[in-house]
């Protein structure tokens, strides 16, 4: 590799990572987040805002939550078992991420789920049968289906090369 060819490239990747790192933001941070922390609202609606970092622990504390809207951001991560916890929340949009691992059971334990979308994210293995206990749940969207397989697909490859980008910011470190 030319020395110039080597130059170009390092002013490609850090221009990449400067793009990235504009508005990028945790759900902690949002002033949305910090004031359901202080006052138990009963709706979050953090959509669609390139939010990056994990889901907190501390959305334990939103014991009062009905409705939480993280779809649509470049969150990473697992699905928190402390989510598990509530028993009044029934919308939950946690779809269109880069959340890893599997399903948790603790999913299992929310009675007044209705909606649960968390498709286009890279989750792995199986639904677990706990979420047959959910006898409120109406719409379950895990990307299963053979009609999303494409959409799927899609989100697949958009959180290989969002993966891929945020090793070569890191520095290139595991
Ligand atoms: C929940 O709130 C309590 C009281 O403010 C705090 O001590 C605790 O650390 C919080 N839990 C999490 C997981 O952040």
């Amino acid at each position: 590799m030319s020395r110039r060819y080597d130059w170009s490239l390092r002013t490609l990747v850090s221009l990449l990572c400067g793009i990235t790192k504009i508005g990028s933001t945790t759900i902690a941070e949002t002033t949305e987040y910090q004031a359901c922390l202080n006052s138990q609202c009963s709706s979050l609606d953090l959509g669609t805002r390139s939010l990056t970092g994990s889901i907190p622990n501390s959305m334990v504390n939103l014991t009062s939550l009905t409705q939480l809207d993280l779809q649509n951001n470049r969150l990473t991560g697992t699905m928190p078992t402390e989510l598990g916890a509530s028993t009044v929340l029934a919308y939950l949009y946690m779809h269109t991420n880069s959340l890893t691992g599997t399903v948790p059971t603790e999913l299992g334990a929310l009675t007044a789920l209705t909606y649960l979308y968390m498709h286009t994210n890279s989750l792995t293995g199986t639904l677990p049968t706990e979420l047959g206990a959910l006898t409120a749940l109406t719409y379950l969207h895990g990307g299963e289906a053979s009609e999303e397989e494409a959409v799927s697909d899609t989100g697949d490859a958009a959180a290989t090369a969002k993966a891929a980008l945020a090793w070569l910011c890191s520095g290139g470190s595991p």
